[in-house]
């Protein structure tokens, strides 16, 4: 080789630049030129509607100038990107009127059987969510609830944020989701998705305000996102067809549910899941599995992951496990899925309880590896522990010592280089570094695992 490298140093500003020069060839429309006001009083759902309808090119981006735009749901179209720059705003209405009939399509932000589609700007996407907040409990907010309408039932009837369904090569990036009423970001059978750059803001007290949920889809790439949140933030699930390929990476994760979780609707298989580089804070439980309709997971591998794991009040689920393996059938008649092949490399836990995995006789968990795990147990808050949570459905939550982890109903589990340290002396209900029956767990191997004491430093004094 005898060029210079002057010609590639001088090529990657180019390469930088590239997305900008291509944007700028891309036409823009404002929707302040359709008439809408950005006071954040009026409604200006048509102005913007009218300003996605007029694109008619490849691509186009419809821009909101500085200002807070109130609206009731926007309908996007293929080959529009929203572009809401830093100081601007979309603010979801808060009226069952500002949604359509059918409360599949209760979102703010819509696109349905759409491709070339997203949303970025490095602006904010706002659902005024403690609008729905019936009252504010700090354990649990109780939520206004649209079940009147016969639209849908229960307590979860309330609008989502943002939604793909039915959509190809989704694109949502550099953008900040803010106070959904209930899930954040919903993509929907859709293929080849990629969200990078996201910031969401949930309510850690509103039960059901997930950060992101992917259902039926394949191809999605989660990344650089940052996700604070009350309910699940990254939930894959199956409703009417199997998932593959899901990579989510470099992601910063706090929740008083599951930081990911895969189910509970768990109908179809899941395939190809990638975890990598991932700090959980702060969280009720880190990563878990709810496969509880009979669909199967396979190839799962968790990477370079930090998680901090805390007990909250129980009517949430979730008892501080940084690792949830579950697959008893949800009821008496539900099918039941197995799990296999999962790998969880390079995890570094602290937190408030044990590792949890348990199967069930028609739902083994098979082949599952754990190597290269520093696991510290220790309690700081005062919630009760004492207990093992199966829900939804199954026995519910059980009356049951606790330990380091706990296994039920496993076929072939290898653990390797895993130390698991205990800091503080409160054995009551931690009586056990590794629980296990031969009568349902088999092929079962340890190699370099340790268990230690490590009181801190006064422990010893205090006594
Ligand atoms: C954007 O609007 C806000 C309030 O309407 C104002 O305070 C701010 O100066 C504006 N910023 C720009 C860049 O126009
Ligand atoms: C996000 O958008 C803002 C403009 O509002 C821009 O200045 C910033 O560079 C963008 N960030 C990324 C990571 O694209
Ligand atoms: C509607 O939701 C409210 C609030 O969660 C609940 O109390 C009520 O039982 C529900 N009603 C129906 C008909 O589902
Ligand atoms: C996936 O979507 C992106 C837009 O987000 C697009 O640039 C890319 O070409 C798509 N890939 C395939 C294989 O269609
Ligand atoms: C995802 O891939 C599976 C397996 O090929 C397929 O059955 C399913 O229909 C695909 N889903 C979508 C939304 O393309
Ligand atoms: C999953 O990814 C693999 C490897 O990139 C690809 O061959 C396969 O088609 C993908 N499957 C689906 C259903 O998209
Ligand atoms: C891990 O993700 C963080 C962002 O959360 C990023 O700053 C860091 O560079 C990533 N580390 C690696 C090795 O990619
Ligand atoms: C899960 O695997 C079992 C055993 O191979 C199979 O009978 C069942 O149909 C699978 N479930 C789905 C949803 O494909
Ligand atoms: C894990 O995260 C905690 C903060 O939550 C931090 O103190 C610790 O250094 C991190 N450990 C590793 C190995 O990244
Ligand atoms: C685990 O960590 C080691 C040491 O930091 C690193 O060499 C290895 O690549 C990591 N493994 C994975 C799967 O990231
Ligand atoms: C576990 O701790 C040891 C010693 O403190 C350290 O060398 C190793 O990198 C840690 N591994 C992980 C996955 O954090
Ligand atoms: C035991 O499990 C290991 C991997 O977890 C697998 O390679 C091996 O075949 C299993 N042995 C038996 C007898 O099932």
């Amino acid at each position: 080789m005898d060029a210079s490298p002057l010609p590639l140093l001088t090529l990657i500003p180019f390469l930088l630049l590239l997305p900008d020069i291509i944007r700028s060839h891309t036409p823009t429309v404002s929707v302040r030129d359709f008439g809408a006001t950005g006071d954040g009083k009026h409604y200006d759902t048509s102005a913007i509607q009218s300003a996605i309808d007029s694109c008619h090119t490849k691509q186009c981006y419809v821009t909101f100038p500085n200002g807070t735009y109130l609206t009731a749901t926007i309908h996007l179209k293929s080959n529009v990107i929203l572009d809401i720059p830093k100081g601007s705003t979309i603010l979801g209405g808060t009226k069952l009127e500002d949604y359509p009939k059918e409360s599949r399509r209760w979102f703010v932000i819509l696109a349905e059987k759409a491709s070339d589609v997203g949303i970025t700007g490095g602006g904010v996407v706002d659902g005024q969510g403690s609008e729905f907040v019936v009252k504010f409990d700090e354990r649990k907010n109780v939520m206004v609830s649209w079940n009147h309408t016969g639209a849908c039932s229960g307590d979860e009837c309330r609008p989502r944020l943002v939604g793909f369904l039915d959509s190809t090569n989704v694109r949502v990036w550099n953008v900040t989701f803010t106070q959904p009423a209930y899930w954040c970001l919903n993509i929907f059978r859709c293929r080849n998705t990629s969200i990078h750059d996201v910031s969401i803001y949930g309510d850690f007290n509103t039960p059901n305000n997930d950060g992101i949920d992917i259902e039926d889809s394949n191809d999605t790439v989660i990344t650089r996102c940052h996700i604070d949140t009350g309910d699940d933030a990254i939930c894959p699930k199956t409703y009417s067809s199997p998932m593959y390929n899901l990579t989510a990476t470099d992601s910063w994760i706090r929740t008083k549910s599951s930081a990911i979780k895969l189910g509970s609707a768990s109908w179809f298989d899941f395939k190809n899941l990638v975890f990598d580089n991932i700090t959980i804070v702060d969280s009720h439980r880190g990563l878990g599995f709810q496969i509880r309709d009979g669909g199967n997971v396979s190839d799962v591998t968790f990477s370079n992951i930090n998680i901090s794991t805390r007990y909250y009040d129980p009517s949430w689920w979730g008892r501080a496990e940084p690792i949830y393996v579950t697959t008893c059938p949800r009821h008496l008649n539900s099918k039941e899925g197995s799990i296999s092949n999962l790998n969880f490399v390079n995890i570094t836990v602290n937190s408030e309880n044990g590792i949890f995995l348990s199967g069930s006789k028609g739902g083994l968990l098979r082949n599952l590896r754990f190597i290269n795990m520093n696991l510290t147990y220790r309690r700081w808050t005062r919630y009760e522990g004492g207990s093992i949570d199966y829900r939804p459905g199954c026995q519910g939550l059980v009356n049951h010592n606790i330990a380091g982890i706990i296994m039920e109903h496993i076929d072939g589990l290898d653990v390797e280089n895993v130390n698991m340290r205990w800091i503080d002396g409160r054995t009551e209900e931690w009586d056990n570094p590794l629980e296990f029956r031969p009568s349902t767990v088999n092929n079962i191997s340890l190699l370099n695992f340790r268990s230690g004491f490590y009181p801190e430093k006064g422990y010893f004094d205090s006594k």
